[in-house]
């Protein structure tokens, strides 16, 4: 367990942040290097070509620890959805095959195949929530050889059920079908190794579990299709990027790896030190332990919780990070803002209510959204 790392995060005393998920505060120690970087565009004569390299390197470097690759394999990306398309783009789909998505996908993940699927002739296929909570047992039932591509999340959003993926990219292997991962809201906060996945693509958002900065992300692809077709075609991408004076010698070379997946405007000077000293804090803290510290604070929500009538898929089938409160009563869509008028803060999502702790609360934090939740319980929820 980690200690309450409360110090390093401009959290008042009276605010219960419990919404990681929807968005995590920059800890102070990022805020000051993506401060100290968009200072640096007050001097920009101070601003040297190598500069353009040095910072995405380091992006690289440390977000391939965080996934156990070579930083080879890392591009840079504004979004998941950016990262999604650039999969789609890539990966071969032909008529009458089809592409597999949860239902209630994030969006991100969902339309790009949805695209994809209507112009390759294929169809989507859409793994239902199982009953049981299951979803890796019900993606695994699933993947029949129609399958092209598996297109899946770590953790489904709207319930925190978490999908065995060393298992599931075995069984993709088998099939020959592509896997694509999502894991905007596991990364950081649940172990993922690309060793043991061997996933095709897998993309994170920063702004959530990575706990940087909102438009940067990183894009993991495989050795396979780092020969593929980026979505943009910029300056940097290039092998001649590094010798500005001989730009216009246009090459049809790009740089190594898979930097050609970058996007424009690659190496920005205030976001990439804020998300690079962030992932740093991570890997310092360790994956493994956010993800007991955050769970055991849930643990002890889901089981106050369950007292009112709510209950959540029970782990492992639930990501400890990431709880999904339901009763059978439906969640007014209201809720958050009535609780934000307290000063707690969770999201509601689907029909949950969705918890998502990080190592800056507290026991009290915890408390507050129960006792807010009782009084709010023995209304009906009705607000
Ligand atoms: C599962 C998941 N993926 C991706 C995103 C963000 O997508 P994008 O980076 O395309 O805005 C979110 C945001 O809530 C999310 O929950």
């Amino acid at each position: 367990m980690i200690p309450c790392q409360r110090h390093l995060f401009d959290i008042p005393d009276d605010v219960a942040y419990l919404n990681c998920a929807y968005m995590s505060p920059l800890m102070k120690p990022a805020l000051e290097a993506g401060t100290a970087g968009l200072a640096r565009k007050a001097h920009p004569w101070e601003i040297t070509p190598d500069k353009f390299f040095t910072g995405s390197d380091e992006f690289r470097t440390t977000a391939a620890q965080l996934i156990d690759c070579s930083p080879a394999c890392i591009a840079i990306v504004p979004s998941a959805s950016y990262g999604i398309a650039t999969a789609a783009r890539n990966l071969p789909v032909k008529k009458g095959q089809s592409i597999l998505v949860l239902e209630e996908q994030f969006p991100s993940n969902y339309y790009p195949w949805q695209r994809r699927a209507e112009e390759g002739g294929a169809s989507l296929k859409v793994v239902r929530r199982p009953e049981n909570n299951d979803w890796t047992a019900a993606v695994l039932n699933s993947l029949t050889s129609d399958v092209a591509i598996a297109a899946l999340p770590h953790v489904q959003w709207t319930s925190g059920g978490r999908l065995d993926l060393v298992r599931i990219g075995e069984a993709c292997r088998k099939l020959g079908a592509a896997l694509v991962l999502d894991l905007t809201q596991s990364l950081g906060a649940l172990p993922f190794s690309v060793r043991d996945v061997q996933p095709d693509f897998a993309v994170a958002a920063s702004y959530k579990w990575l706990l940087g900065p909102y438009s940067v992300g990183l894009l993991y692809v495989a050795p396979k299709w780092q020969g593929g077709i980026p979505l943009e075609e910029n300056w940097i991408q290039r092998a001649n990027a590094r010798d500005f004076a001989s730009l216009i010698l246009y090459t049809e070379n790009y740089d190594a790896g898979t930097r050609r997946f970058d996007m424009g405007e690659r190496s920005n000077f205030a976001l990439l030190p804020a998300a690079v000293r962030a992932m740093k804090q991570l890997l310092e803290w360790e994956v493994a332990r956010i993800s007991e510290t955050a769970g055991a604070l849930n643990r002890q929500l889901a089981n106050a919780a369950a007292d009112m009538g709510f209950s959540a898929p029970p782990e492992p089938l639930r990501a400890p990070h990431y709880l999904a409160l339901r009763r059978k009563e439906a969640i007014p869509k209201e809720l958050p803002e009535v609780l934000a008028r307290e000063k707690v803060f969770v999201s509601v999502r689907g029909s949950s209510i969705r918890v998502t702790p990080h190592v800056y609360n507290t026991t009290e934090d915890g408390e507050r959204l129960i006792a807010c939740l009782r009084r709010i319980a023995v209304a009906k929820i009705t607000v």
